[in-house]
């Protein structure tokens, strides 16, 4: 934790308050407490005003950790879920238990849940704990960890394997195998976040193309034989097989590419 947040986080919570150690101690007890945690957390007075909120729920709001501390939660989050009712349920006090939200924020589907518990400092005085959950994010994690356990079976038949997020603007990559690390000569580090057409080079108007644009435009698998470059400049043949995933919802959040070296055509 950097240490201008560290002193935000101090002015907010001491500002209002008479500073007995103790009281110090407890807060300073549930900053790190919060700090540590891997789902996005906060803290709120009685009031609905953000005492704390932590770098992972910063990210999710994609807003500055310190211009968090002493925001109203409820405007904030209005404006980024646009759901008036949830947050006004978000900062009343007493109002316990777990809701879920889904939205579409900057092209993205979000399955937003929120769980959220009243408490007591020592002093009695009330405040109000928030977590708050990308569901989506925990999935996707969730695919890839079962994913990287079962590659050995891909590596045993040898295939390539790579996921693209379905979710994101032009399907960027956010899992390769290491059978692809060996294939196309690039790293896993190299290749996140693309997508993996750069693997054409100027070669974009190949066959097969066309039918592969199609299924994966109509969410449904698909086939094709590309010519390929590695990252050392050498062509090679790809078979490529590519298939939809979708969640509960039966929306389609990712798309396996499962790839096959061919001597040639
Ligand atoms: C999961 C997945 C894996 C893919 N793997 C490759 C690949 O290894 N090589 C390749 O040339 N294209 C691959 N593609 C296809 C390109 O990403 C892209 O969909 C294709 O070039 C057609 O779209 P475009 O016209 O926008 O380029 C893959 C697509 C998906 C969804």
């Amino acid at each position: 934790m950097s240490s201008h947040v560290r002193s935000a986080f101090r002015s907010m919570t001491l500002k209002k308050t008479v500073a007995r150690p103790e009281d110090l101690f407890e807060k300073e007890l549930l900053w790190a407490w919060l700090e540590s945690a891997q789902l996005g957390m906060c803290l709120l007075n009685a009031t609905g005003e953000l005492l704390s909120a932590n770098a992972v729920l910063a990210e999710q709001f994609a807003i500055p950790q310190e211009m968090l501390f002493g925001a109203s939660f409820e405007r904030l989050g209005k404006h980024i879920v646009a759901d008036a009712e949830l947050m006004k349920w978000a900062v009343t006090p007493d109002a316990d238990g777990k809701r879920s939200h889904v939205f579409q924020r900057d092209y993205k589907r979000v399955d937003l849940s929120i769980q959220a518990t009243t408490l007591r400092y020592h002093s009695g005085e009330r405040f109000r704990v928030l977590a708050v959950t990308d569901e989506t994010l925990l999935k996707r994690a969730q695919l890839i960890a079962d994913l990287d356990r079962s590659s050995r079976q891909w590596e045993a038949l040898n295939a390539g394997v790579v996921i693209s997020d379905a979710l994101r603007p032009d399907m960027p990559i956010i899992y390769v195998n290491s059978v692809f690390e060996r294939m196309s000569g690039y790293s896993a580090a190299e290749v996140v976040g693309r997508n993996c057409r750069f693997l054409q080079g100027a070669e974009t108007d190949q066959p097969d193309l066309p039918q592969l644009r199609d299924a994966i435009k109509r969410e449904v698998n698909g086939h094709a034989l590309l010519r390929n470059y590695r990252k050392d400049g050498s062509i090679f043949f790809n078979e490529l097989f590519v298939s939809p995933v979708r969640n509960d919802a039966g929306v389609v959040t990712q798309f396996i590419g499962v790839q096959h070296l061919r001597s040639s055509r």
